[in-house]
């Protein structure tokens, strides 16, 4: 049987938002006794498998003009076409910035609601969630992991509920 596979996906030009994709990997294959596999890549180089293969997705970025990176869009303008895989799943946004970046996580956030995905901690103004000024401090990288561990312990509990072997599909599956 196969281990539940975490997926991670972010972009990243100088550093800050790839520090905060790897400690999310490496709460998230704490998770299920460690018996979960993760994978950490780069949203381009992300295929519509590699989405489907996932029980939980994370979802990172820079943040560019109070948006998401275009890397990133892209690949969720690609998604439209198999947003059936986001439904119900576990997924988790976070971003770096220069003082806008939840609005880059919100931007995330909006997406992966449509997708009618399964948001493990949605922000707001109140609870900012994953979203980190400048290069992550070891407070941020604490709390990425802990976010991660949170998305790996869902995304177990969503290979469970699917019963899955292999691939894990979406709505009305
Ligand atoms: C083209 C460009 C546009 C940016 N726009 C914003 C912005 O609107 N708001 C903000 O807070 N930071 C902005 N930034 C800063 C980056 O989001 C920030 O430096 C980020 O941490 C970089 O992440 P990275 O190290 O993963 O590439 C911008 C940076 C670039 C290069």
């Amino acid at each position: 049987m196969n281990r539940p596979r975490i997926l991670v996906v972010y972009t990243s030009r100088s550093g800050n938002t790839e520090a905060l994709a790897r400690a999310l990997a490496e709460g998230a294959a704490e998770a299920g006794n460690r018996n979960v596999e993760v994978v950490v890549k780069k949203a381009r180089d992300v295929s519509r498998q590699d989405v489907e293969e996932a029980c939980a997705l994370a979802f990172g970025s820079p943040t560019y003009y109070s948006y998401m990176s275009g890397e990133l869009k892209a690949l969720f303008d690609d998604a439209l076409l198999y947003k059936d895989s986001f439904y119900s799943k576990p997924t988790v946004a976070f971003a770096t910035g220069n003082g806008g970046q939840s609005k880059c996580v919100e931007s995330i956030e909006a997406i992966l609601e449509l997708f009618e995905a399964m948001l493990i901690q949605k922000s707001d103004i109140l609870s900012p969630g994953l979203a980190v000024q400048g290069n992550p401090d070891e407070g941020a990288l604490r709390q990425a992991k802990a976010v991660g561990r949170k998305l790996g312990e869902a995304g177990v509990e969503y290979a469970c509920r699917k019963g899955s072997e292999g691939i894990i599909v979406g709505k009305g599956k």
